[in-house]
């Protein structure tokens, strides 16, 4: 394949492997300053676009897209969250981000971040190659790395780049071209997994709810005042077709039940998924002339909010360092990248980690570990440092690291 003929060939300082949002707004940070990049993804537009994700943007993450010029959709279509609520023992406790803090997040689903940004390329003439099959990269070790890929026409052809960013995703094949003896894979499996479901129903609650119950976690998410987005804890084997609407929000309604008579609205529901996840961080994150970002070098239980909010705080912190390496500095201006964009990682590692035994019931757990849970929730509720510590993590920290 390496050699096989091409149909085109085009150079550019920077092709990135991956059309989500982290290789879309590294796109989009380069071409502000001048320096043209090529994306491909295997998946289409169309797919992307359809695929739900997460909804919780920090306030930094936010104000970039507005003032990087990428749009100001969010403004009017996002909604500002001052706080959070996190029930357990049958009542509601919020945390209130914006009085501990000063700081709020934004719920704005990541489908819309990527179509601000596909958008945005769209209009300042970036290429975006979707839908496109066969990807190889190659050369990585050398100063002149390639993408080849074929065309959704079956057309072949290759980008020459002095430098390939790997942003593509959980199931990334880039980080693979790290050598096994010279990557190392840190990890944590998980004994369950998110049911998620999109209904047509009022909202709920006017900010998300966290929820713990004997009988597992539940969180309550917003999509727009007629789509609401929630998950259940359910094991990772779950299969979609066993839960009917009517069980569904049987169990949704039993785990944020309590004393205040708290009750979900229902109404029919359009999507069910089960959603596996999994802590996960592979260094090196560059490898010569690669470099991963997002997703593909680290991913983190959906439970903090925070996967994201990673990515996008990776390709600030890259396109910085790649404009200083392309404009005379060299690879040397690289070796900040991994350590710049990892003490974020191991934060959100661990807060993500520490979000989800908190809240989620561990199958053949003892009377004890429940009540220790409980206990658990009510320093991180009911301590000033507990909420502090809560609000400051889920909002994240400014870019590169706080003191
Ligand atoms: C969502 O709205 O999909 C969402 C919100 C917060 C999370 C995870 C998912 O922690």
């Amino acid at each position: 394949m390496a050699d096989a003929v091409v149909d085109t060939v085009s150079s550019v300082p920077v092709a990135v492997v991956g059309a989500g949002p982290a290789g879309l707004m590294l796109a989009h940070r380069l071409g502000r300053a001048g320096i043209d990049a090529i994306v491909v993804d295997t998946r289409t537009r169309r797919e992307i676009e359809t695929t739900q994700r997460a909804g919780i943007l920090e306030a930094d993450a936010a104000r970039d897209l507005v003032e990087t010029g990428v749009s100001d959709r969010i403004l009017r279509e996002g909604h500002e969250h001052e706080g959070t609520v996190l029930r357990f023992g049958g009542r509601p406790h919020r945390i209130p981000f914006k009085e501990l803090v000063g700081e709020s997040v934004w719920l704005y689903p990541q489908t819309d971040v990527f179509i601000d940004l596909a958008d945005a390329r769209e209009r300042d003439g970036g290429t975006v190659h979707f839908g496109v099959g066969d990807t190889e990269v190659l050369d990585v070790t050398t100063g002149a790395p390639r993408v080849r890929y074929t065309a959704p026409d079956g057309s072949r052809h290759e980008i020459r780049a002095r430098y390939v960013v790997g942003a593509d995703g959980s199931r990334s094949m880039c980080r693979n071209l790290v050598p096994e003896d010279r990557r190392v894979r840190y990890g944590k499996e998980y004994p369950y997994a998110w049911f998620g479901i999109l209904a047509e129903a009022p909202v709920s609650a006017p900010e998300l709810v966290y929820a713990h119950s004997e009988h597992g976690f539940a969180l309550i998410s917003q999509r727009s005042e007629s789509v609401q987005r929630m998950y259940f804890q359910c094991s990772p084997d779950e299969s979609v077709d066993a839960w009917s609407d009517d069980r569904v929000w049987e169990t949704l309604q039993a785990r944020v039940a309590g004393e205040d008579g708290f009750r979900l609205n229902e109404g029919p529901i359009t999507d069910k998924t089960v959603l596996r996840f999994r802590s996960f961080v592979q260094e090196p994150m560059r490898w010569g002339s690669l470099v991963l970002a997002g997703d593909a070098a680290h991913t983190v239980p959906p439970t903090g909010a925070r996967g994201l909010n990673l990515a996008l705080h990776d390709v600030k912190v890259l396109a910085e360092l790649l404009l200083r390496a392309l404009g005379g500095a060299g690879d040397a201006a690289l070796d900040d990248y991994q350590p710049r964009a990892l003490q974020r990682v191991w934060r959100a590692q661990n807060f993500s980690h520490w979000m989800t035994q908190l809240l989620h019931t561990a199958p053949g757990g003892s009377p004890f570990d429940l009540r220790r849970q409980l206990g658990e929730l009510d320093n991180a509720v009911g301590t000033r440092s507990g909420r502090t510590y809560l609000a400051e993590q889920y909002t994240g920290w400014p870019a590169s690291s706080r003191g």
